[in-house]
């Protein structure tokens, strides 16, 4: 761990909401990972937090599976927080009782604080909205403890002990309906757990540095740079450590936006001074790619390909003993949850048995961040903002956005079509309230008038949306003169396209990628 300050413990009990604990409690300065609450008690000691929150769950405490924590976390002596599904928990382990049938309680509802003196609402209102989302209520509290606050539907909406030091509230602080929840979750950090704010990315990149300047002594390190945030990141900060005794590689796949590669090429070789060798596999991959059209078999060839290139350059360092990968704090998160790993891990991420191949051991310097982490420790090295603000892009490239068979003219088309639409995205400051925002060439060819000749060309999509991690999106609301703007340097400049239209759908039910 890269974290040497004060840590928080996050129990996950499944809630939608777990990330979000963990973001809001950073976001106050203080570090928390979260572990799934079937972490093994040796574990959570490990761990040594100074405080521990147990979060919200869809489950019943009373239903047969109900997930539980290890029972010594309540006497371990540490202040405990339970949100929700937490607070159930607490009362349920402790002697309180819970109520399958009260009256349910979903989205807004008035919290009316009763202990004035409790210190998890110094400087909150008597009345504030809060967020619930629960089934069950609070029916009796458990010995030792008093009602600290009630809400409109439940008559215990919070619950302390005496001196606070396990306390349970009904409420969501940490979704941004909840009116005082920053305040709420400040009080716990430090009137209660006596956090200090210690967390930020400059600490981060000094305790990384030294940590992998240990861990590497004098091996060598490779790295595949794609050209994405994440992987940029981590070498620049893998280079800060260890300098020339890193090797990074980009591979063209032939399926990058135009002058990507030659960026990267720049930016890295040229302005951080990392040894970079370049490498073009365009016809490779496009050769592979040749007549396939089903979007996970191309998915496939990419990610095969790509560990095929990679390993024939890494014989170059043969002597490398770690592999460098840009994995973030919510891949993480995913393959840990209780649930058991996603089905989705991004291919990007998934280097397939390289590692083991190659008998080489994984660096991951992001592990522990959200992506607004990741970006800021980015601008803290130095990294251009134009770099680090970029739009995600999926690991397959412009493979899943030309719509069928992929050739080298529907790719230029396509990179033609997307440059624009990119530019004026940034030249009318539409970039950065845009998540995403591409274009995509249509299996379809509809007919069109040019001069005094019929045409029958292609069709292309404009693909804008807004989201907050992508799970959900929806389409961004252009003004009208922007979007007529670019269809008109798409028809006028790109040969081929005479049709652009722009995707209206939100995800659900769409997704955010046509492939
Ligand atoms: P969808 O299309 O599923 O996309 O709504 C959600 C986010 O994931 C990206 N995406 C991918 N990223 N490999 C990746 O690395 C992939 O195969 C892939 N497919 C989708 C997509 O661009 C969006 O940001």
């Amino acid at each position: 761990m890269a974290h040497t300050g004060d840590s928080i413990l996050i129990l996950d009990f499944g809630s939608q909401y777990t990330q979000l604990i963990a973001r809001r409690v950073r976001e106050l300065g203080v570090y928390a990972e979260i572990l799934p609450c079937t972490a093994k008690l040796s574990e959570i000691q490990e761990f040594n937090p100074l405080a521990i929150i147990l979060s919200g769950s869809p489950y019943s405490v009373y239903a047969p599976d109900a997930p539980r924590c290890a029972p010594e976390v309540f006497t371990m002596g540490r202040p405990i927080l339970g949100l929700c599904y937490g607070l159930q928990l607490i009362a349920a382990q402790m002697g309180g009782e819970v109520d399958k049938f009260a009256k349910r309680e979903y989205g807004r509802a008035e919290l009316i604080v009763e202990d004035k003196k409790a210190k998890l609402f110094k400087d909150i209102p008597p009345h504030s909205t809060v967020w619930m989302s629960h089934g069950d209520s609070l029916s009796k509290i458990p010995e030792g403890f008093h009602i600290t606050a009630r809400s409109t539907n439940a008559p215990l909406a919070g619950i302390a002990n005496e001196d606070e030091s396990i306390i349970g509230i009904q409420f969501h602080p940490e979704v941004v309906h909840t009116e005082c929840g920053r305040q709420i979750l400040s009080n716990f950090l430090f009137d209660i757990a006596h956090a200090q704010a210690n967390w930020s990315p400059r600490d981060y990149i000094e305790s990384t540095v030294a940590e992998i300047k240990a861990r590497v002594g004098d091996a060598t390190v490779i790295c595949a740079l794609s050209g994405g945030v994440d992987s940029a990141v981590a070498s620049v900060l893998v280079h800060r450590a260890i300098g020339k005794q890193l090797k990074c590689i980009h591979i063209d796949n032939g399926l990058m936006r135009r002058g990507e590669s030659a960026e990267v090429v720049h930016t890295f070789r040229d302005h951080f001074g990392i040894d970079l060798d370049f490498r073009d596999a365009s016809d490779l991959f496009l050769d592979r790619l040749a007549g396939v059209t089903d979007p996970e078999q191309k998915r496939k060839i990419i990610g095969k390909a790509f560990i095929d290139v990679l390993a024939e350059e890494a014989e170059k360092f043969l002597g490398a003993k770690f592999l460098v990968q840009g994995t973030i704090y919510p891949d993480v998160i995913e393959s840990l949850s209780f649930k058991g790993p996603s089905a989705t891990i991004k291919s990007h991420h998934n280097v397939g048995g390289l590692p083991e191949k190659m008998d080489l051991k994984l660096i991951e310097p992001l592990r522990e961040l959200f992506k607004d982490e990741v970006r800021n420790v980015g601008r803290a090295l130095g990294i251009p903002e134009h770099f680090i603000d970029r739009h995600p892009f999926p690991g397959p490239g412009l493979a899943i956005r030309v719509i069928g068979d992929i050739t080298k003219a529907k790719l230029e088309m396509l990179r033609s079509a997307d440059s624009i639409f990119i530019e004026e995205l940034r030249s009318w400051k539409l970039y950065a309230t845009t998540w995403q925002a591409f274009t995509v060439i249509l299996p379809v060819q509809t007919v069109g008038v040019m001069g005094d000749e019929r045409t029958y060309e292609n069709v292309v999509a404009l693909r804008a949306v807004t989201s907050v991690d992508g799970m959900t999106a929806d389409w961004a609301r252009l003004p009208h003169e922007f979007l007529a703007h670019v269809s008109n340097r798409i028809a006028n400049e790109v040969r081929g396209l005479s049709r652009v239209v722009y995707d209206i759908s939100s995800k659900p039910p769409a997704t955010i990628e046509w492939e």
